[in-house]
């Protein structure tokens, strides 16, 4: 059956999981969007709970009149497919490369970076207290579908994170480059390490960085990156240093 009521409950649904993360977060569900990011979901093998297509496009799910299903649409353009997932979260922080990100407020950057961990090898990305929500829609849209193939974990305190901790501070401490054989002389068999990023404005907090085993910078020659960006350099060169 066709769903042709803007009423209906399902599309209510999916309006309050798009609008609220308050919502996702007590229902612990989200809404993706878009063939490509459905197509990245069953890649990875997380099965949507209810799935939605516009009547007529021939794609799987339950059909709805195509200008409803562009109402519930967080893209501009309208789109042909959504689908509802449950929410997945680890247990804890995993290695042996893992990414924490503090306080980075912005959806996009929190993508972006679950983006670069997915194509440098990141075994997780943790988010500690202040940051946006993974699953909210213009997160899951900057992941470009990591945000099913990453795992994800929350933490509360950097003694939760794996390995050796390398607090990223713009002109702070040692160079990035010097941190590997920090994290293999720590454990030459299993050398874990976790990269620490921190706010836009603020930077890591204080108590942060000093729980941090390293403080390591990027060199630059302004005052200093974009959280995404630093996050992605950062997983660059530890994962390249990984694999020399
Ligand atoms: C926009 S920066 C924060 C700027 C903030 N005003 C400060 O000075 O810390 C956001 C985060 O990106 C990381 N970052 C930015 N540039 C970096 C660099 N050159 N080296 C290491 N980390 C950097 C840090 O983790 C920083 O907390």
């Amino acid at each position: 059956v066709t769903i042709t009521s803007p009423h209906n409950e399902k599309l209510k649904e999916i309006r309050k999981l798009t609008a609220r993360r308050r919502e996702r977060e007590r229902a612990g569900r989200f809404v993706a969007e878009g063939e490509d990011l459905l197509a990245a979901a069953d890649a990875a093998g997380w099965h949507a709970a209810e799935r939605f297509c516009a009547a007529g496009s021939g794609l799987p799910g339950i059909e709805v009149a195509p200008e409803l299903l562009a109402g519930v649409s967080g893209l501009g353009s309208g789109t042909r497919t959504l689908a509802v997932y449950s929410e997945r979260w680890t247990e804890s922080a995993i290695g042996p490369l893992c990414v924490c990100l503090w306080g980075v407020g912005d959806p996009g950057n929190i993508g972006t970076v679950l983006r670069s961990a997915e194509a440098f090898g990141a075994s997780c990305v943790a988010l500690g207290p202040g940051c946006a929500d993974p699953f909210g829609p213009k997160a899951v849209r900057a992941s470009m579908g990591a945000v099913f193939s990453v795992p994800l974990a929350r933490v509360r305190d950097a003694s939760d994170l794996p390995g050796l901790r390398v607090a990223l501070a713009a002109g702070q401490g040692v160079p990035l480059t010097g941190v590997w054989e920090k994290t293999h002389a720590q454990d030459p068999i299993h050398p874990t390490v976790t990269l620490l990023v921190g706010a836009e404005r603020e930077g890591l907090p204080a108590a942060v960085v000093a729980a941090a085993d390293v403080i390591a910078h990027i060199p630059i020659r302004t005052h200093s990156l974009n959280a995404a960006m630093a996050a992605t350099i950062a997983l660059y060169e530890t994962s390249r240093m990984a694999r020399a």
